[in-house]
């Protein structure tokens, strides 16, 4: 029998993996008991699954994850209240359901934010206002930076309408809805990466400034075997520590390959490259707990091998991402992670 990750972990920080509803019951459900005490919905409580058509939200899928979080003494995350993925196009439509977007009367545009903010605001307080007893950590945003598009601002259909106001929006509905006891956090990709990291640092500061309130950063944390190192990582960390703000490691994953790279191992993974892949999930979390003070949790993307976003993504190949294999089993990456707290 092998040993619980997140007991493993106790005495440094809850362990966590995303789930899909098919996964809270059999081989699955048995795996998350054991090993993770965090959950959050890989797609479940995105945007287009709780309000497909505007005021109709739909919660069975979301609801159940509560119950199971709740049945099992698990703490589930919210992801993700806005984001421009997953988003259904009705909260872009005008009044006469044509696309805002397309709008060029100034006084028109204006009305439109107005509508569209409304409709952010009312998406925010009503899920809110239902789980805040339930869900103390949520990803208010969801990848907004991107240092490509004009002002390091992602140039999404939130941005284009509304420039950062639907961040601030987000923001002040979800803390008005659930009080302080709940975290905000800013979710995002590539935290490690300089450029990235400081447009991040800098819209936080701003918001902060303009008393909006943000409790954390997450770091979505979807790396390889070759980059980025694990330097880069603790140190935009210890960044937004030092501003006062928590952070979260809330999507890791580990792939096989390099960026760019579109080969496929196929049916057989090396086993350098396994070996490869343990070495830096040891090094990852040996850096997180001897500095545990600047995170509060780590979520890994997935629970094994068997299913992960990255098997159809960038090109459909072979993926090994996670701690488990396809069949469920212990990776050396597990091990790597666990070994070294392990009572001699
Ligand atoms: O639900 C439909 C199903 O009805 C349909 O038959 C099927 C056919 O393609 O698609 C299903 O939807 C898929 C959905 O996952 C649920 O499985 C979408 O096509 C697919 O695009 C979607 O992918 C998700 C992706 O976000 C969307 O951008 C991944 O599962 C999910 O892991 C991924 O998660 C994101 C985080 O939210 C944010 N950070 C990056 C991360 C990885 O991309």
């Amino acid at each position: 029998d092998i040993p619980s990750l997140a007991e493993s972990y106790a005495d440094y920080f809850p362990i966590g993996a995303a789930i899909e509803p098919y996964q809270m019951t059999g081989l699955h459900a048995d795996m998350l008991k054991k090993h993770m005490n965090w959950l959050v919905a890989e797609n479940a409580m995105k945007p287009a699954s709780l309000q497909p058509r505007e005021g109709e939200f739909q919660w069975e899928q979301a609801d159940r994850m509560v119950q199971f979080a709740r049945e099992n003494k698990m703490e589930l995350r919210f992801h993700t209240l806005v984001w421009h993925n997953q988003t259904p196009d009705w909260f872009f439509l005008d009044a006469e359901g044509k696309p805002m977007e397309n709008e060029t009367d100034p006084v028109k545009r204006e009305a439109n934010k107005k509508l569209l903010l409304e409709r952010l605001d009312t998406h925010v307080r009503t899920i809110v206002e239902r789980y805040k007893d339930d869900i103390r950590s949520w990803d208010v945003v969801n990848e907004v930076i991107e240092p490509a598009d004009p002002d390091g601002m992602r140039a999404s259909l939130w941005y284009k309408l509304t420039g950062t106001e639907y961040i601030e929006t987000a923001f002040r509905a979800a803390r008005e809805a659930g009080g302080s006891d709940i975290k905000l956090y800013i979710n995002d990709y590539g935290t490690d990466d300089p450029v990235k990291r400081d447009r991040l640092a800098e819209l936080v500061t701003e918001l902060l400034d303009k008393g909006v309130p943000v409790d954390g950063v997450g770091h979505q944390t979807h790396i390889s075997i070759h980059w980025p190192t694990v330097d880069s990582i603790i140190e935009s960390m210890r960044k937004f520590h030092e501003l006062g703000l928590d952070n979260l490691v809330t999507e890791l994953d580990m792939s096989l390959y390099a960026w760019n790279d579109r080969s496929d191992f196929g049916e057989d993974i090396p086993e350098e490259i396994l070996q490869k892949q343990a070495d830096r999930y040891g090094e990852l979390f040996e850096a997180f707990r001897s500095n545990q003070e600047l995170l509060s949790g780590v979520v890994l993307w997935g629970i094994a091998d068997d299913h992960t976003w990255l098997s159809s993504f960038p090109v459909t190949r072979t993926e090994a991402p996670l701690l488990f294999d396809e069949l469920l089993q212990a990776k050396p990456a597990f091990w790597a992670v666990v070994d070294p707290l392990q009572q001699p």
